[in-house]
């Protein structure tokens, strides 16, 4: 079973958005995929409701204030943090998962939140013990804009807790396809595919970490 954890303490940066499309991503390849929601907002179990029956079956989980049953035969589980995910809450989340992504928007608030998420991080035992990996996904970006910038560079000094850098693996573009998919309850490997194509494109560094052995921890 794969298991991806999609967290930062820092609300709106694109968890629920990249959660909901990794999960369509992968029904779509014909996995039998669970998507746990973590957050009390519930946003991507609204995405879910709102998934046409035409498309490949995701099962969700409500897990915000319960035990998140996930089934057996899940292939994927795709997992949305809350906000402010921290201590105790953190640890507890991140034992769940092999795999965890940090969606970091280009902004100067952002990355000063991005990088004291990322400190406590890499104090957990998990972490520390290389038995998860993390990369960072730079999401809404806009050309040659300098949060951008300032953001890459930032995320270059981000030491993994065995002095590796923390692989930054995709680069995505602010996007209405973003909002529309979200409506509809779809991923964006879903829709129109000349629409989407410059996206689905960005994703590709993304997806291909995902299906390699750098995503999973030695076992
Ligand atoms: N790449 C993107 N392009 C356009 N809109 C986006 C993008 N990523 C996220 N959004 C929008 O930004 C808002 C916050 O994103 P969301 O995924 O809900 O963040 P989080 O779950 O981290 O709070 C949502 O309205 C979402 O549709
Ligand atoms: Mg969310």
């Amino acid at each position: 079973m794969r298991s991806i954890l999609v967290l930062n303490a820092k609300g709106g940066c694109g968890k629920t958005t990249l959660a909901t499309n990794l999960a369509a991503y992968y029904a779509h390849r014909k996995k039998a995929v669970t998507l746990v929601d973590f957050d009390p907002q519930q946003s991507s179990m609204d995405w879910l409701e709102a998934r046409p029956e035409s498309r490949p079956y995701i099962h969700g989980v409500s897990a915000a204030d319960g035990p998140a049953r996930i089934p057996r035969d899940s292939d994927v589980v795709v997992m949305d943090a809350p906000a402010a995910s921290h201590s105790h809450a953190l640890t507890t989340l991140v034992r769940r998962a092999e795999t965890l992504i940090m969606p970091v928007l280009p902004s100067p608030i952002d990355i000063r939140a991005a990088h004291r998420f990322t400190e406590e991080l890499m104090h957990i035992g998990k972490v520390m013990r290389k038995q998860v990996r993390l990369a960072a996904i730079i999401n809404r970006a806009r050309e040659n804009s300098p949060s951008r910038y300032l953001l890459e560079e930032y995320l270059h000094t981000v030491k993994l807790p065995d002095g590796r850098r923390l692989p930054m693996v995709a680069v995505l573009r602010s996007s209405q396809n973003y909002i529309r998919a979200a409506e509809r309850g779809v991923g964006l490997s879903e829709m129109g595919p000349v629409s989407v194509a410059h996206d689905l494109e960005l994703w590709r560094p993304l997806l291909r970490w995902l299906n390699s052995k750098r995503s999973v921890p030695a076992s």
